[in-house]
């Protein structure tokens, strides 16, 4: 099983056992790191899910839409390793991604 480490925002470190096939959404929000809000469950259309990824791990990820570009836009905190992390399905080549939880906008 995958690892995927998680920064809060208050710099705590978590380690997490990631189910491939999942979202980073769905493996942050169910081991209880609540502050990642996530309120449209995955629909691409809240941005409340902006994570920040590790800058070695960004080609390995799925190509970002123009939708996910979009909202992200609306961010104060975008930078280039910012997205959506409804869009990032976890797989066995994201083993060990670190990503760190964006701040509130
Ligand atoms: S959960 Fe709403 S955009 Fe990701």
């Amino acid at each position: 099983m995958p690892e995927l480490v998680v920064v809060t925002r208050e710099g705590a470190e978590k380690t997490l056992d990631a189910v491939e096939g999942v979202s980073i959404m769905e493996v942050i929000r169910d081991n209880g790191i609540d502050e990642l809000l996530a309120l449209c469950g995955g629909c691409c259309s809240c941005a409340t899910c902006h994570v920040h990824v590790e800058p070695s791990f960004m080609d390995k990820l799925p190509a970002m839409t123009a939708d996910e570009s979009d909202l992200l836009d609306g961010s104060a905190h975008r930078d280039a390793y910012s997205r959506l992390s409804c869009q990032v399905t976890m797989t066995d080549a994201l083993a060990g991604m670190r990503v760190v939880i964006a701040a509130e906008d």
